[in-house]
């Protein structure tokens, strides 16, 4: 099963998805364990998509997105508990990608609500972290298992090669955007922003502001690269805190134990301060951990300008730009644009507002805002 969870295909009516999600689970033979538990959750689950809202699963009524998201989590859960071989877990341990922004939050809290912001904290103590990885979700603390133990070197470069000849697909923004929003993950649609909306209101909270047109068109974009969850990669490879790989990682890491399973713990050439880079050399020679912030970089390069790249860039990479690690590797460039890396964190991580951004309305302010940046069609 991929990050996305499962995906609604076109021809199949909400009946039929249901029907399929029922029949996978009654047509495991028993026992299988799961069984008691399974009959209650597929109760709530039931009541869930057939109670409140109106709607109910044995119409086959078209089902709209609050409703697909029902049924995915029902089809999910029973297609896991029916075949437990199937279970999602190794891949998929996060509920929706939001898990981990929810974790980032509770680390750097939104300063509105708490002590004065603070680009960098160069005060804060391991202890600190040590209790933050302590009462992180199970599910959290799964997703950064997998990502430190896989993102090496080696890992880096391949995923490299693998996606960034750009030719997957031809797409323009707004088409990229409407492709991210198909993402059905295991979010609660009546609380949960989706991936459109998110973007949509980064970039209206920078507009607010009185930013510059790019600064606002980065808010849009800035996440895209999330679609690398619907060309199926793993979510510990598309989203989490970056950091340069093929050098010692640095101690502010979150969860760092966990490069003890990384094959570059066995690389010394890795393992010392600046690894296989030189002093200042500067972030754009030096690789990040893979993910959705360096694939949208690619894909943007020729078209933006400087400051939103590194925006763009290296939005995720937290132990740069909230804990001010890696100074050796940056050269002045860096220095001077991660200013505004830091300028951004902010709209990126506490705008979220469960304030609904009106689509339509909008779409025509956006669509020309791209259109002063972007040809028609990006290569993806
Ligand atoms: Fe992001
Ligand atoms: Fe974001």
């Amino acid at each position: 099963m991929r990050a996305a969870g499962w995906q609604p295909t076109r021809n199949l009516s909400a009946k039929e998805v249901a029907v399929k999600a029922l029949e996978e689970y009654f047509g495991a033979r028993p026992p299988f364990p799961a069984l008691a538990a399974g009959q209650a959750r597929l109760a709530r689950l039931k009541r869930q998509c057939d109670g409140t809202r109106g709607f109910d699963l044995w119409t086959g009524r078209a089902p709209d997105r609050i409703q697909l998201v029902s049924l995915t989590k029902a089809f999910n859960e029973l297609n896991t508990m029916s075949n437990p071989a199937k279970t999602t877990n190794l891949q998929t341990p996060l509920q929706n990608l939001d898990e981990w922004e929810d974790f980032l939050k509770e680390r750097y809290p939104d300063p509105a609500a708490n002590a004065p912001f603070q680009a960098t904290q160069p005060n804060k103590v391991r202890e600190e972290f040590r209790n933050y990885e302590t009462s992180a979700r199970p599910s959290v603390r799964e997703f950064y298992r997998l990502n430190h133990r896989h993102q090496s070197y080696e890992f880096v470069q391949s995923k490299k090669h693998e996606f960034l000849s750009l030719s997957r697909r031809r797409m323009s923004v707004w088409e990229a955007m409407e492709f991210l929003n198909s993402l059905v993950d295991d979010s609660d649609p009546d609380t949960d922003l989706s991936q459109l909306e998110h973007l949509l209101q980064t970039a209206e909270q920078i507009r607010q502001d009185g930013h510059p047109r790019w600064f606002v068109l980065t808010g849009l974009i800035h996440d895209l690269g999330k679609i690398l969850c619907l060309f199926g990669e793993p979510q510990w490879a598309v989203v989490g805190d970056t950091f340069p790989v093929g050098c010692a990682w640095s101690d502010k890491i979150v969860f760092h134990e966990f490069f003890e399973d990384n094959p570059d713990v066995r690389v010394p050439r890795y393992q010392t301060r600046t690894g296989v880079y030189e002093e200042g050399c500067g972030f754009g020679k030096v690789h990040l951990s893979w993910g959705h912030d360096e694939y949208l970089y690619h894909v943007v390069k020729d078209h933006l300008p400087e400051e939103s790249l590194y925006m763009i860039r290296y939005h995720s990479f937290y132990p740069a730009h909230r804990e001010g690690e890696y100074t050796h590797l940056m050269d002045d460039r860096d220095k001077t644009m991660f200013q505004w890396v830091r300028a951004f964190n902010p709209y990126d991580l506490y705008t979220k507002s469960h304030e609904r951004p009106d689509v339509n309305k909008l779409r025509p302010f956006y669509e020309d805002l791209i259109a002063e940046y972007f040809p028609s069609q990006l290569r993806w």
